[in-house]
């Protein structure tokens, strides 16, 4: 019976494209009617400050999406790697990421996911740290961003710490908060 796809070239586009249909329909229209926790947001989320907004903005103009993600993924190994001092990170929901437009979940791990640094650092390691990754973390392929440091007579740095300190803010996980700062 298939050996007419291989020979008739409308039946194999025509195959070809209903296959291509129904699996772009389970992927993306399935989905928004069997969950309906969609577009809600987790009950801690807090819409993004001015500042936040603004240190949003300068993440999206340096590229960090380029080598960072933002989704802790179902897997025994994103859980363990991003949680903190023994406990494990929670994995992303939907509902975290409804004040991202657009979403910066990113594709690519060149360093590790940014989803729950929030409160894993104080401001003064995350100013070092953009100005030269290598003296914190020697051989980091991170570069220096020393630019954020001084500009706007420093107001780019608080404004991209204090983004950086509200990711995973929403799931209130961290023991202890660490730094909100
Ligand atoms: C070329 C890829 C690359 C780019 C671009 C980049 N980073 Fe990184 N980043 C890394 C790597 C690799 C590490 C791990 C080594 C280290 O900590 O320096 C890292 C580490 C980090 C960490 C520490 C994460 C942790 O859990 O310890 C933070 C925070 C961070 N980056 C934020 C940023 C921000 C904000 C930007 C944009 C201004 C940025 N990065 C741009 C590659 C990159």
């Amino acid at each position: 019976m298939f050996g007419k796809f291989d020979k008739n070239a409308l039946m194999l586009f025509t195959g070809a494209l209903t296959f291509f249909l129904i699996g772009g329909l389970m992927t993306t229209v399935l989905p928004w009617i069997t969950e309906k926790s969609w577009g809600n947001p987790v009950a801690g989320l807090k819409e993004y400050s001015d500042q936040e907004l603004r240190g949003r903005a300068i993440y999206i103009r340096e590229g960090c999406w380029y080598c960072h993600t933002q989704q802790v993924r179902t897997l025994e190994s994103d859980v363990k790697r991003y949680g903190w001092r023994g406990v494990d990170a929670p994995i992303s929901l939907p509902g975290e990421f409804t004040r991202d437009k657009p979403h910066l979940f990113g594709t690519r791990r060149i360093g590790p996911d940014l989803a729950r640094v929030g409160g894993k650092y104080d401001k003064s390691w995350h100013r070092t740290h953009f100005n030269n990754p290598r003296d914190l973390v020697p051989g980091s392929v991170m570069p220096p961003f020393p630019w954020i440091v001084t500009s706007n007579g420093g107001k780019d740095l608080d404004d991209l710490v204090a983004y950086v300190q509200s990711l995973g803010r929403g799931r209130d996980w961290r023991p202890n908060h660490d730094y909100e700062q």
